[in-house]
Order: C-alpha cells, then sequence, then structure tokens
C-alpha cells in the first residue's frame, strides 16, 4: 500500500567538506531508504541542507580572516556538488541560512514563547574579557567532568559523548584568545526538557522498544533515567538567526534548536518550487517521518527536536530515528582537524566514475550497530571480489555470450526444467528479501542479499554451461541465456538504490527501461525475446596493490604533517653568556667526501674542508642521504668539538641539522656559497 514518507538526513555543518564517515552513516544509508520508497510506488519526500549555524563556522572564519557568510557560500556548494556526484537523491537540498527558514525557525520559537513553553532564566555564563564576549559551545574548551579529557568543548566532549555545558567544564579556557573565562551574567530561554519526560517515556521507552534499533534506544533511555534538566535554547552570538521576542536583542537561536527546523523549511521551499502543500509531510498522521542521521545526533532528534514539535503541538513526530554508530578509517577516529579522512571531491578525483564501489563498501560494511573501521585493503578487496568478480563478471557472461550467439537479440525460451524454474522462482523472491532487509534498516544485510542474487545468476550459468550446450543444443542454449537475461534485468533495477550509476549503465546495456521492484516479483518476463539489447560495458574494473598503497600514502603523509603541526617546541634551554657563545667555532666547511660506515644504518664518514683543514667527521645522516647526494654540498660545521670515536673511526666536528616534519634530517646552510672556513656567528 502506497504510504507518504518525509525522510530526512542530518543536516551537515557547512565548515568542511564531507567524508566518508557522513556518506556511511547517515547520507548512504538515507539514499537507499528513500530510492526504495520511490521503486516501490511510495510518495517521497527526501530533505536535506547545510547547517549553517553555529560555533565552528564562526571560529573556521575568523581562523581564515572571512566571514562565516563566505565560509557557509563556499562549503554549501562543494557539499552539495558532493551529494550530487554520489547519486544522492534529495528532492531539496536548501540551508540554513534561506530566508525561508529564517523566517520559519523564528516563527516556530515565537510559538513556543507565546504558548509559555520556555522558561526565562538569568544566569552566570563562561565570558571572555579581552574578546568582548560570552563562550558558549565551541568557543570553550576544557576538562569534562565526566571522563577528565582535557580538550572536551562546552557543549561536547568528543570522548565520552557527553552532553555538556559551557560552565560545567573544569579549567575552561576561551577558544578566541586562550584566556580564562570570567563568569558574567545574560538573559536565556531555556526548553524545560523535564516537563516533557513522561511524555518521552511513555512514546519511545514504551512505545518504541521493539522497532527502534537497540544502540538508539538505549542512549534515549540512559539519557531519560538520568534527568531531564532545561536546556538553553538561546546563545549570545552574532551569527544565527536573531532571537525574535523582546530581550533577545543581540542573541541568537541556538544551532541546534534552529538546524533540525531547517527539515521543515527545506520543505516549504520544497512546495513552494513544486507548486505543493508542505504541511502533510510534517502534519499528517499518515506520513512516516524518519530522521537519518550518526549517533552524536541522537539526542538532538530523539528528545529535543520531539519536545519541541509536541510542545508547538500541530507536527507530528519521528516514526523512526535509525541513528548508525561510528566509521573509523584504518583504525583510527575520523577527523576533520587532523585530516584523517577520504574527502569525497578528492575520492573523485582519485576514483573518478567509480562513486558505487564506494557506496557499496561503506554500505557492505556499514557502522550499524557497532563502529566499524573502512580500510582501503576491504575496500580493494569487495571490489575486486565482489563487484568486479561476481557482478560484473554475471553481467559480462550474460551480455558477451547474448551478442556472440544471438547478436543481441534476447532468445526465445523453450521448455523450462526443473533448475530454470526454482532460478527463476528464487529470483521473483528476492524483491521481498532485500525488502525485509531494508525495512529493518540492516543495509548490510540487504546489499549482502543483493550480491546473492548476482551469485545465483553466476552459479546458474557455471552449472548450465551453455558455452558449451551450444554446439550441441541450440534450443536449450536459448533457454539458459534467456533465464540469464531475466537474472539480469532483476539486477537492473533491484541495484538500483544501492548502485545508483551501475543500475543505470546496466539498464543502458540491456535497453531496458527497468521494471518497478513490485514487477520484478510478479512479472513472467522481466525482458521480452526478440529485444535488442546493446553494447557491452565493463560494469567495474579491478583496482591495483599500487592504488591502494597510493591512498595509504596519502594517509601516512597527512598523519605525519599532522604530528609535525602538533609536535611541541622543545622549550628554552638555560640562559648562557656572550662568553659561552664565543667558545663555540662554528664555519661553513664543504663535503668532499662520503661513504657510508659499515655495519651501520645511521652513519656516514664524511672528509670535510672546514677551510682550516680537511678532515673527517663522523655524521648520523644516512638515512636521509646517500653518499652521493652530500658530496659537494656547503654546511655548517662545530669544528672545536672535543673528538671522539665512533666505531672506531675518529670525529672531529659536527654538521649541524635539523629535521622536516616527515622526520628528514636537513642541512643548516648559508642560501648562497661562500668561501669556506667563514665564521658563523
Ligand atoms: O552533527 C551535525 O553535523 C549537525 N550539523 C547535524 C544537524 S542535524 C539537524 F538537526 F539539522
Ligand atoms: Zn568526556
Amino acid at each position: 500500500m502506497s504510504k507518504r514518507y518525509t525522510i530526512t538526513a542530518a543536516l551537515p555543518y557547512t565548515n568542511g567538506p564531507i567524508h566518508i564517515g557522513h556518506l556511511a552513516g547517515v547520507y548512504v544509508p538515507a539514499d537507499i531508504y528513500a530510492r526504495f520508497k520511490r521503486l516501490t510506488d511510495n510518495d517521497v519526500l527526501f530533505i536535506c541542507g547545510s547547517d549553517e549555524h553555529g560555533v565552528p563556522i564562526t571560529i573556521k572564519a575568523k581562523k581564515e580572516g572571512i566571514t562565516p557568510q563566505d565560509v557557509v557560500d563556499k562549503y554549501h556548494a562543494i557539499i552539495k556538488t558532493s551529494f550530487e556526484d554520489f547519486g544522492i537523491t534529495f528532492d531539496n537540498y536548501s540551508r540554513t541560512s534561506a530566508q525561508i527558514h529564517h523566517e520559519t525557525a523564528s516563527e516556530f520559537f515565537k510559538t513556543l514563547y507565546d504558548k509559555h513553553e520556555f522558561v526565562e532564566e538569568v544566569t552566570e555564563q563562561l565570558y571572555d574579557e579581552e574578546a568582548n564576549q560570552f563562550l558558549a559551545d565551541r568557543f570553550v574548551t576544557g576538562t569534562c567532568p565526566k571522563c577528565g579529557h582535557e580538550e572536551a568543548y562546552g557543549d561536547q566532549c568528543e570522548n565520552c559523548g557527553s552532553s555538556l555545558s559551557a560552565t560545567e567544564l573544569i579549567n575552561p579556557k576561551s577558544a578566541i584568545t586562550g584566556n580564562v573565562p570570567t563568569l558574567k551574567e545574560t538573559k536565556h530561554w531555556f526548553l524545560p526538557l523535564n516537563k516533557h519526560e513522561n511524555f518521552l517515556r511513555e512514546w519511545i521507552l514504551e512505545g518504541h522498544k521493539k522497532d527502534w534499533k537497540p544502540n538508539v534506544y538505549g542512549q534515549v533511555k540512559s539519557w531519560i533515567d538520568d534527568g531531564l534538566r532545561p536546556r538553553a535554547v538561546t546563545r549570545d552570538l552574532d551569527w544565527g538567526i536573531p532571537v525574535p521576542v523582546p530581550g533577545g536583542e543581540g542573541k541568537v537561536l541556538y544551532v541546534w534548536f534552529d538546524a533540525p527546523i531547517g527539515y521543515i523549511s527545506a520543505t516549504k521551499e520544497w512546495a513552494n518550487r513544486e507548486g505543493k502543500d508542505w504541511t502533510p509531510y510534517w502534519k499528517d498522521k499518515d506520513t512516516k517521518l524518519l530522521h537519518f542521521i550518526g549517533k552524536d545526533n541522537i539526542v538532538f532528534h530523539c528528545i529535543i527536536f520531539p519536545s519541541m514539535l509536541k510542545a508547538e503541538g500541530s507536527y507530528i513526530l519521528p516514526d523512526n530515528v535509525p541513528a548508525n554508530e561510528f566509521l573509523n578509517l584504518e583504525g583510527k577516529k575520523l577527523s576533520t582537524s587532523k585530516n584523517w579522512a577520504v574527502w569525497l571531491p578528492e575520492y573523485l578525483e582519485d576514483f573518478p566514475g567509480q562513486q558505487d564501489v564506494l557506496r557499496y563498501v561503506l554500505t557492505a560494511n556499514a557502522p550499524e550497530s557497532k563502529d566499524n573501521d573502512f580500510t582501503w585493503k576491504d575496500f580493494q578487496a569487495r571490489n575486486n571480489n565482489e563487484l568486479v568478480a561476481i557482478f560484473g563478471n554475471f553481467i559480462n557472461r550474460v551480455v558477451v555470450l547474448t551478442n556472440k550467439y544471438y547478436n543481441g537479440v534476447v532468445p526465445k525460451a523453450s521448455e523450462f526444467s526443473a533448475v530454470d524454474e526454482e532460478t527463476l522462482a528464487a529470483v521473483r523472491a528476492y524483491p521481498d528479501v532485500i525488502a525485509s532487509s531494508i525495512e529493518r534498516y540492516r543495509f548490510r544485510e540487504a546489499s549482502q542479499e543483493l550480491m546473492n542474487l548476482a551469485r545465483l545468476g553466476n552459479k546458474y550459468l557455471a552449472d548450465e554451461e551453455p558455452w558449451k550446450l551450444v554446439k550441441t543444443d541450440e534450443a536449450r542454449t536459448k533457454t539458459i541465456m534467456y533465464v540469464a537475461l531475466q537474472i539480469a534485468s532483476a539486477l537492473a533495477t533491484l541495484s538500483e538504490p544501492f548502485l545508483p550509476f551501475t543500475s543505470e549503465k546496466l539498464k543502458r546495456i540491456l535497453d531496458i527501461t527497468g521494471a518497478t521492484w513490485r514487477a520484478v516479483k510478479t512479472q513472467d518476463e522481466l525482458i521480452e525475446s526478440g529485444h535488442q539489447i546493446g553494447k557491452g560495458e565493463l560494469l567495474f574494473s579491478k583496482i591495483e596493490d599500487k592504488t591502494i598503497q597510493a591512498q595509504l600514502n596519502k594517509l601516512e603523509a597527512s598523519k605525519k604533517a599532522n604530528e609535525a603541526a602538533n609536535a611541541t617546541v622543545e622549550p628554552q634551554k638555560d640562559t648562557i653568556t656572550f662568553e659561552d657563545f664565543t667558545k663555540l667555532d662554528i664555519r661553513v666547511g664543504k663535503i668532499l667526501e662520503a661513504e657510508k660506515m659499515p655495519k651501520t644504518k645511521k652513519l656516514l664518514v664524511l672528509k670535510v674542508d672546514t677551510g682550516i683543514d680537511t678532515r673527517t667527521i663522523v655524521s648520523g645522516i644516512a638515512e636521509s642521504f646517500t653518499p652521493e647526494e652530500v658530496i659537494g654540498k656547503q654546511v655548517t660545521v662545530l669544528v672545536n668539538l672535543a673528538p671522539r670515536a665512533l666505531r672506531g673511526v675518529e670525529s672531529e666536528g659536527m654538521i649541524l641539522m635539523t629535521e622536516t616534519p616527515e622526520g628528514k634530517l636537513v642541512f643548516v646552510n648559508p642560501d648562497q656559497a661562500v668561501k669556506n672556513g667563514l665564521q658563523i656567528s
């Protein structure tokens, strides 16, 4: 039965591009679900947009010396393009800086204000005297009172996941100036979550015990059991939606108050554009509202936003919030600030046209019930062993043989054998099998069932061996190829939610428009005898080891650069007198000869012209230079260092060096050629 679905995907913060964690956690599962619901003839509205307020955007703007609007304009465009590139089929991708959103969020706030759903309170908040600013959310860091993590933010500890308020932090520090904040009184509006506790208990803890994912239900339960408190929904900031009530001057709505309302504004924007009515998508009790999010958003979508909707009174509540856990990358937490990520624009540059490979790998390995790891080796294996060897191989055999035997015309089947009947019945069962997994938000399982259908096709061909029978039994060969072409056509439809680009390509190859989900179940023939298929194209191609190694090298380089950026500079040594300094005799010298010290990894034995003499210096630079590379180089030499024997060779001085972020030693030398023996002072 056709139903109306309002499907939302978390509005991404607009302070950076999108990475694989976002795709795996939210957007790919949401898109699979939306596509599936469309293919099964439902009325689907799939909504998202850029979350353009909040402190991280202001911080980024300050850092780059541009305005917050510049930041969001830049990343909104990048993010929107990434979603299009990866086939995420939003009906509308809006943004929270849009006029319609400002109006909708203001109106929502005013309604709650007029209904006395807020508590107004003057409290002491952290204040940065130098920056002349209150320090909310990410403008302040400090030690988490729950787990002791020293870099917790004023709104959340990323180590233990606790949601915090800035004043709870131990040893708070301003993220703007680094100063210790003072306390200053300010008025804010609070949503009294405690008032909604009974409703939340009944609605979620009693009403959704069975159908919500255990990870979501568990987090919500522990929040409610911990006791709900009023939560401030306004901030003393200048970037955001102005508080539209008396006393609200100079204050804005808390980003987590306005962002979820963004789903509603995006719906209105879509309806205006399409000439439709937006209200049934948010107000009709028969509409199923679903929020696809990551686990760090659970409290906002299961407790705060529903309390807001309930307080407003005219909206429906989410039917489900199928939140995912987190994806790690090569065993480590994905991190925007540490550049430990695979960014979508970069992926597309390195793997052009291979969006479906990433979609598939992220689905097959999705962090559905626990955190999961993305590794490049697994990416390669899933591509080579599943997409290429199973799915691609099956389609390729069917298309090549049909073209070879029948000039691309679908042959006529004669009598079906028991195996044919069983195979066709199994194919017809797949729409329900896959649907049942998708309905339960088990996208990993669903993707594996799809692959099982391709496996079934491969097995069928391997068992029936049309390439052998073609010489002896023309009628039987035709029947086998007819059955195989039905499987290929079923794959073209059933793969669409998961592998939309491949599905398109496959339909082009078979020259079909594709059936509906239901037709795959019920229709005797998905591709008719006599139909002319198109030319073959490879659906997937093998990924070589060197391609994977290049990605691993890229990550390694990013790790090193990050370590270097964060490396602490040694503290200054004890003060010395000028006389102490003059004792050091540092000169410009030239390396005349160099050879490796036998049986060592690090040492080179150098002959150096110091201008005074030519002497031997043993230097620990062999891991950074070959002997050939250093011969002829001018360097700085501490010439009056007491000689000492290294591996039996007397070293008479020291070459001065420093180190690059990657750990390579480099010479400290004059920036133009000078006379050997000149003193450095
Ligand atoms: O966590 C985030 O990236 C938030 N920007 C999600 C907001 S979802 C919704 F409420 F808008
Ligand atoms: Zn913590």
